[in-house]
């Protein structure tokens, strides 16, 4: 309850940051424009903290619920839940850590669509730059299919019926999909 509790922050960033990637259809300018508005609220002296407390919470507490997941005989639901968790406690870290240490601290580079697309070679020419491609596409489906995963329990919890609850997982790991591969043609140059 905990870790569902506390995933609020957790979900109005991440929603906030996939949008601002899919706006890169209409242009970069575009894409700049709306991290710029983001950027006063999430790296603000306040926000900053907050956000990356928040990231280190979910983590914790999803790593601890792993754990004691992982020990037991899971089915589907429950096996793609702990599986994508547990991806992401790790993915969220090496992001955090390739934002921060390595971007911000280490090279002393803007963090903004350039850094994330590999400027100025770009995702697809840059044998090196194009291992981003798996890497972001399979954290944005996880991250998204995993926040359904926790909404199917909830709606368990509150009485739904399971082939209710098991069609909205449907839907949004669906919708996962669309908007992963919508993010990623953008970062590899598709405009609208
Ligand atoms: C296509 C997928 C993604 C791309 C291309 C991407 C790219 C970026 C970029 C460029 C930044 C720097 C933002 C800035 O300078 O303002 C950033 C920051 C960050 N991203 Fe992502 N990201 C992706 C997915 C995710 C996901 C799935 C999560 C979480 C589950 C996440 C969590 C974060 C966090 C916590 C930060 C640090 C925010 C800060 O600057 O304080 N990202 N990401």
């Amino acid at each position: 309850m905990t870790h569902g509790g506390t995933a609020l922050i957790f979900v109005i960033y991440v929603a906030f940051h996939l949008v601002n990637h899919v706006l890169a259809w209409e242009g970069q300018a575009e894409h700049a424009a709306v991290i710029e508005i983001g950027r006063k609220v999430y790296r603000s002296r306040i926000g900053e903290p907050i956000l990356v407390a928040a990231m280190l919470f979910q983590i914790a507490t999803g790593l601890m619920l792993s754990w004691r997941w992982s020990a037991k005989q899971l089915d589907f639901h429950k096996t793609f839940q702990v599986a994508s968790g547990f991806f992401l406690s790790i993915y969220i870290l090496g992001h955090m850590n390739s934002v921060f240490t390595l971007a911000r601290w280490s090279m002393g580079i803007p963090t903004g669509w350039d850094f994330a697309t590999g400027a100025p070679n770009g995702l697809i020419h840059d044998p090196w730059s194009a291992r981003l491609i798996p890497h972001y596409a399979r954290a944005t489906f996880l991250v998204v299919g995993h926040l359904f995963s926790g909404l199917r329990v909830v709606m368990l919890a509150h009485g739904t019926i399971e082939a209710s609850a098991d069609r909205v997982w449907v839907s949004g790991t669906v919708f996962a999909a669309v908007l992963s591969a919508s993010i990623m043609l953008a970062m590899c140059g598709m405009r609208a």
